[in-house]
């Protein structure tokens, strides 16, 4: 469509960005840490580094907001310990959506709490200033400009100056419709920030691959109105959450089948470039848009989550080859070069069921789920030629080509039949050199029927750093 304007337009970007931050958070729920021990902590920093995350935003509640949950300052305690032996940043990101708390946040304590961990050496700052983010701070009362200026004032007097940057949601969402006017009214409404974190990391109407329009929007208004914080721009794998509670917004699936690729490519592309990105998320369960492993199971594990619910649709789903994609764009976008590619690594992802499926448990309807696929989606990283082949039911031996000379990607719809109650699993193989260099199974059977509705998809993993020999 656009591929001349942008091949030249990529060249120039890769050229100018040296000059300017490129850094990488992961977007980390301090409410499911409540297990974490000073290890466990090290083990989560070193693995998030490991493919590239310079900080955890740490999302935490209003520790009066329902009964006490005064724990989490206990723990961003212990992060920031963990962090400072790691060579790890930390950033707070104040969870200012909550409508019904008890006690809200207030700047007070905000304050001591960004004041005491002013001097460590993992705090994270923008251009010297204490780099401040939120979830929201826009659409709930208790919150808004003013409380956003007294909170700025007080670090500013305290002689510990924060660069704020929240993800101020609704015109977030607005900027979906209207990108122009969302920016335009955030501007003229919240003057007292700094940057901006554009929470919107997934089409929530549409069957429209990415949304960077809106980011570049965002980006150049608040460079127009002389702003001094960064633009993070949010990057996620997926979406899909269902409470089941009978509300619509709590029941949904984002359009986000190629979702992950294209928008870490529009990334090394050029097309945009923030100065941040922020992973959404490393552990959040309830929206499955987790890259971390998933968590222990048995209350005496240090990285334990209680499930609830949520564990009919999290439990078995792993996503953890997501990080091999992540590690590889991640290290393009901050060097600028394509990285080498060293490795036979092809990462799957699918759903476990067909998106009209007929399910016992789970909300009746699914926000957009008419949206996504009924497939199997595969990306390749090769050292050399190859065929990458994927295998479900009557769809056989589906392949495509891919090779040393960058990610390659492939999908094959589900069959009509998707083989009785017991359903299937798909199979894939990478042939090199006339045979078969690896070959495994999904580690999850996708069916046609249900118990539970459960649009959080498997990611499974084949080729070098997998144990995937195939499931009986
Ligand atoms: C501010 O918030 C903290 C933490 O919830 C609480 O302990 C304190 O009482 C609050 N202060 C005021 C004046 O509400
Ligand atoms: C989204 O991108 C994929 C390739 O990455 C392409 O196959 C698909 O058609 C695109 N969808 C839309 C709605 O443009
Ligand atoms: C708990 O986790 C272990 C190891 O990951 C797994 O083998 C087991 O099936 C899990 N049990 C439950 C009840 O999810």
């Amino acid at each position: 469509m656009f591929s001349f304007t942008l091949a030249v337009s990529a060249l120039a970007a890769l050229c100018i960005r040296a000059a300017t931050a490129a850094d990488v958070f992961a977007h980390f729920m301090v409410q499911n840490a409540y297990a974490y021990d000073h290890s466990q902590w090290k083990a989560d920093m070193l693995s998030a580094k490991s493919i590239g995350v310079d900080a955890f935003a740490m999302n935490w509640m209003p520790p009066d907001c329902q009964g006490n949950l005064g724990w989490q300052e206990d723990r961003i305690e212990d992060a920031f310990k963990a962090a400072e032996e790691v060579g790890f940043k930390i950033v707070h990101s104040f969870d200012m959506s909550w409508d019904n708390c008890d006690k809200y946040w207030n700047t007070t304590y905000m304050a001591d709490v960004l004041q005491k961990h002013a001097g460590s050496k993992a705090t994270y700052r923008w251009n010297s200033n204490i780099l401040v983010t939120t979830y929201g701070g826009d659409r709930v009362k208790e919150y808004g400009a003013l409380f956003f200026a007294d909170l700025k004032a007080k670090m500013f007097f305290s002689g510990n100056a924060i660069s704020l940057t929240p993800a101020l949601t609704s015109f977030a969402e607005k900027a979906q419709k209207n990108a122009a006017s969302a920016a335009f009214d955030m501007i003229a409404d919240f003057a007292v920030i700094d940057g901006y974190f554009n929470w919107q990391a997934w089409p929530m109407y549409d069957n429209v691959n990415n949304t960077i329009d809106a980011d570049e929007v965002f980006q150049s208004a608040m460079k127009k109105a002389g702003k001094s914080g960064p633009y993070i721009m949010a990057v996620s794998p997926w979406q899909f959450k269902d409470l089941d509670n009978g509300n619509n917004m709590d029941a949904w699936v984002a359009p986000a089948d190629w979702l992950f690729k294209d928008r870490l490519e529009s990334l090394v592309n050029g097309e945009v470039q923030p100065d941040i990105i922020e992973l959404l998320t490393w552990n959040d369960w309830c929206e499955s848009h987790y890259l971390r492993d998933l968590p222990g199971n048995s209350t005496s594990s240090s990285d334990y989550a209680n499930m609830g619910r949520l564990e009919a649709y999290v439990a078995g789903q792993n996503h953890s080859p997501w990080r091999i994609m992540t590690k590889y764009y991640v290290e393009w976008w901050k060097t600028g070069k394509q990285p080498e590619i060293t490795e036979d690594q092809v990462v799957f992802w699918y759903r476990v069921h067909a998106k009209d499926a007929q399910c016992n448990q789970g909300s009746s309807h699914i926000r957009n789920s008419d949206l996504v696929e009924d497939a199997i989606f595969a990306w390749a990283l090769v050292t050399k030629d190859s065929r990458v082949s994927m295998s479900l039911g009557d769809n056989t031996y589906y392949d495509f080509h891919a090779d040393n000379s960058g990610p390659a990607t492939g999908s094959i719809p589900f069959p009509k039949d998707l083989g009785g109650s017991e359903g299937m699993r798909p199979e894939f193989a990478i042939m090199q050199d006339g045979k078969t260099a690896y070959y495994g199974q999904g580690s999850k059977r996708i069916t046609s029927w249900c118990s539970t509705k459960n649009f959080n998809p498997v990611v499974n993993l084949i080729g070098q750093g997998s144990d995937n020999r195939g499931h009986s």
